[in-house]
């Protein structure tokens, strides 16, 4: 559910027309909607309101400061991978107390940053990352709280590139080495054990794999307990899908329906790590058809947002809706939409059978509000697009287009070669 909506034939973000802000902040321009972000955020924390529990939104799937400033004030905790999404999260006001630190690599640097700020917990990777881990904490002279992430073995039955949960996949520890790690975790000094952390993969669209993992990872956790690990956090981490053709995923009032049940009676703080399903129909890329041109059964529409801009359709053969803004009568077409960089794989969208589009008018791409401006670049030397919230009838700009100043801002001429 989402609130980008048409309104005779005009499309709405919320109350303003997405064209009064395509040509007042121009194009490629990302727009956000305040209201689906919030409706999604608490549709997490509504369905799963009856058990403890901490809903830390993944940075990752798109780090603007004003959407996480939204997030902070509708109470949600942060997942990240870096230090550079700590200091995002921190500096958007998420407390360190709901933010879980994950990825394969952390560095020293990173961890002591960490540490030093106190977050709820590492989910750790591996054996080696647990061992530095202790070793920066015992050197700061403080205890480091920790989750295991357990890789379950569990087929998230989604695109391979976003598929994490299988033995094959470089992420967490293998779940038959889970309690020998633990192990080594308790005699370690410098580390605390409170957690148990999971995540299998993103854009899942079914509920069976989410089911599969949550009784592995109960009957390890029992068995920890049994053996006087104090676990207090269930890390179950994101992946959960959203609909950007004709999928029907799960809402999070599913999940909790069949996951708390499986929980029964354990005494836990659940945490969540969605970032799809909070912000991924919440926003919408708008782009404008450059030209149109006559291809072999065909037609290319070519716009002037590209892989740069967003990289999805390019990286995952993801399939984004593109509808126009002004959605009057017309024929139908073939049609690759394509950017204007130079790569065949610059496409928006292959083959889509879409309204014949007109030179010069703006295209909405739906579904664009994950992993679409937290993936972008200046490939080709393309400054990055302008992003904007609409809240009712209000917008507000949340990141300034780049200029062609940031493109060079940080390079600089050797003495050699002045
Ligand atoms: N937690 C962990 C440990 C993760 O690795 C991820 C995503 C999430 C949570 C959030 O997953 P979500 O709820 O957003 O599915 N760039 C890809 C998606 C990569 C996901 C990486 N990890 C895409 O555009 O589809």
């Amino acid at each position: 559910m989402h609130f980008f909506t048409y309104k005779g034939n005009e499309l709405y973000a919320e109350d303003v027309p997405v064209r009064t802000l395509a040509e007042r902040y121009g194009t490629p321009l990302y727009i956000y909607s305040y209201s689906t972000v919030l409706r999604h955020f608490r549709a997490y924390d509504e369905a799963f309101a009856s058990y403890p529990h901490i809903i830390c939104y993944a940075l990752k799937a798109n780090t603007n400061g004003a959407l996480l400033r939204l997030l902070a004030k509708s109470g949600s905790g942060a997942d990240i991978v870096s230090g550079g999404e700590l200091f995002r999260a921190l500096k958007a006001g998420i407390p360190p107390e709901k933010i879980v630190y994950a990825g394969v690599g952390k560095t020293e640097a990173e961890i002591m940053t960490a540490l030093k700020n106190r977050v709820l917990m590492f989910n750790v990777e591996s054996e080696d990352e647990l061992r530095e881990i202790d070793r920066v904490a015992g050197r700061m002279k403080v205890k480091a709280p920790i989750a295991l992430r357990i890789n379950p073995d569990i087929n998230a039955q989604t695109h391979p590139y976003i598929s994490t949960g299988m033995k094959e996949h470089k992420f967490g520890i293998s779940i038959g080495s889970a309690l020998q790690n633990y192990g080594l975790a308790a005699r370690l000094k410098n580390i605390e054990v409170v957690g148990l952390q999971k995540h299998i993969g993103s854009q899942i669209t079914k509920i069976s794999p989410y089911v599969e993992a949550m009784e592995k990872i109960l009957l390890l956790l029992d068995t920890l307990r049994s053996r006087k690990f104090r676990i207090r956090y269930l890390d179950i981490g994101g992946g959960l899908g959203i609909s950007y053709k004709d999928e029907k995923p799960p809402v999070p009032a599913d999940l909790a329906r069949k996951l708390l049940p499986l929980i029964n009676g354990r005494k836990l703080t659940l945490i969540m790590e969605p970032g799809r399903s909070i912000v991924g129909n919440a926003g919408i890329l708008i782009t404008r058809a450059l030209y149109l041109k006559k291809g072999a059964g065909k037609e290319f529409v070519i716009v002037d947002a590209g892989m740069n801009d967003l990289m999805r359709p390019s990286l995952y053969d993801a399939y984004h809706h593109i509808q126009p803004v002004i959605m009057n009568k017309r024929a139908a077409v073939t049609a690759d939409v394509v950017g204007p960089i130079c790569e065949s794989g610059d496409f928006l969208a292959k083959k889509r059978r879409m309204p014949k589009v007109n030179r010069g008018e703006y295209l909405a791409v739906m579904s664009a509000g994950a992993y679409g401006m937290s993936m972008s670049s200046t490939y080709n030397s393309r400054p990055q697009a302008a992003e904007v919230m609409v809240k009712g009838s209000t917008h507000s700009l949340i990141r300034k287009r780049g200029t062609l100043d940031d493109l060079v801002r940080d390079e600089v001429i050797p003495g050699f070669l002045k």
